[in-house]
């Protein structure tokens, strides 16, 4: 098993020997702008083009808590911590100046860092050598963001919630609707330093909405762009740096080439994304087996990318009409009975979410890609929210749990990814 993981596993006496104390003083921002000397576009709904890109980050709520208020947005994040940062080129698209782009979340802009040519773009980073129309995304993360709160863990919360952002594109490219590429084996070391990002941010994965240009080649485009501040507070964590430096370069990959089919109303789908939440707990509600088969169904579609690794999903079966209790994986039960308590206990005792859910999920895998099998497993935990929320059911990421025992019960010892629950 990869160290890291290792070493950041939680365990019954781990949460309670090192309580978890927050340093309030040092919370980072969740926001990254770029100066107001880049040319900044806001975001116009109107537009199909401007559409599609608030569907995959945009704000959508507003919370008040004594202290202040905070914004939620179309993609999860642990915490509501947001690591992650959003950049994208932009080749032949009507209204666009071909360039790179970076999301600024807060304003609900674009803001262009740098234009391109004909024949010069990122697409070389990305493995292209042909100029590809549409758009190329790069997910990154900020990781202090998420290290404030999650220390070493967090690593695991940067890709599981870049894992929900490549799930975001993948459901608002379904409104257009436009395949995902997902690609993992980008130029890491080259376009942290072309971004300018000091170590404290770093390239996870890429995404192509795009198709190839016959016949236009393209070379690599170098730019050096500023360091931009993307969290105000920042403590270098040596342990994450090693686990992401060690997980760089990713090695045996094998492509999945086939691709995903969903069956959904699109005007439903679009209100699905803009009104995605997590539910905060379940009321014991049951849902119908017809419910679990056509989440189950969204879940184990492939995934498009240059890196596939396999994740193994296990659901807890809570309160599933016409279905027994027990423990079920890969269409078949390993075990009957009900296991309702020891999923809300496995969960780092969120009994509300897990044992009052209708299902609790468990993903786990013994892959060797790390960053790619994470960012997976957070790309299917997306799809796991937009099925059930589609059903009008309430889900639920569970990034915590008690990682040995969930081995135990799931009778594996491969690596647990990420737990969810689902239900009414
Ligand atoms: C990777 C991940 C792990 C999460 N873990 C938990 C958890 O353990 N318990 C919980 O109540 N919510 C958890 N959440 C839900 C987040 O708190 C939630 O996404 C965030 O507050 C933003 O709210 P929203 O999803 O309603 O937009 C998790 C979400 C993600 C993406």
């Amino acid at each position: 098993m990869f160290w890291y993981h290792d070493m950041t596993k939680h365990s019954y006496s781990s949460i309670r020997t090192n309580p978890n104390r927050l340093s309030w003083e040092n919370q980072p921002s969740t926001y990254k702008n770029y100066p107001s000397s880049y040319q900044k576009t806001k975001l116009d709904l109107e537009q199909k083009e401007h559409h599609f890109l608030y569907y995959i980050a945009g704000l959508t709520a507003k919370k008040s808590y004594p202290g202040g208020e905070y914004y939620l947005r179309v993609n999860p994040s642990a915490g509501a911590l947001y690591p992650n940062e959003l950049y994208f080129q932009v080749r032949g698209i009507e209204g666009m100046k071909d360039g790179i782009y970076h999301y600024e979340v807060s304003s609900s802009s674009i803001a262009l860092l740098c234009t391109i040519t004909e024949d010069k773009g990122i697409e070389p980073y990305l493995g292209y050598k042909t100029a590809m129309k549409g758009y190329l995304f790069l997910v990154s993360a900020v990781y202090y963001r998420s290290s404030w709160k999650y220390k070493d863990r967090a690593f695991r919360y940067c890709l599981l919630d870049a894992g929900h952002l490549l799930g975001s594109i993948e459901a608002s490219a379904l409104l257009r609707p436009h395949a995902v590429q997902v690609i993992y084996t980008i130029e890491r070391q080259k376009l942290n330093r072309m971004f300018g990002f000091e170590k404290r941010e770093w390239f996870l994965s890429g995404a192509s909405v795009a198709v190839p240009m016959q016949g236009k080649e393209v070379s690599a485009i170098a730019f050096e762009l500023p360091y931009v501040e993307g969290s105000q507070t920042f403590e270098a964590n040596p342990v994450i740096e090693k686990a992401y430096e060690e997980t760089s370069i990713l090695t045996e990959c094998k492509k999945a080439t086939k691709a995903p089919k969903f069956t959904y109303n699109t005007q439903k789908f679009q209100e699905t994304i803009f009104s995605r939440r997590s539910q905060r707990g379940f009321q014991e509600g049951a849902m119908t087996k017809g419910q679990f088969n056509y989440i189950m169904e969204a879940m184990h579609q492939p995934v498009l990318s240059d890196c596939d690794e396999e994740v193994h999903i296990y659901a807890v079966v809570n309160r599933v009409l016409d279905m027994p209790l027990g423990l079920y994986t890969k269409g078949k039960y390993i075990k009957y009975g009900d296991f309702s308590k020891q999923a809300g206990y496995l969960s780092l005792e969120q009994y509300a979410l897990a044992s009052s859910g209708a299902i609790t999920l468990f993903f786990t895998s013994d892959a060797k890609n790390y960053q790619a099998v994470y960012q997976k497993a957070g790309i299917i935990g997306h799809r796991l929210y937009m099925a059930s929320l589609y059903l009008e059911l309430g889900c639920s990421g569970i990034g915590a749990y008690y990682d040995d025992e969930v081995n135990d019960f799931v009778e594996n010892n491969e690596m647990v990814l990420y737990a969810l629950a689902v239900g009414k």
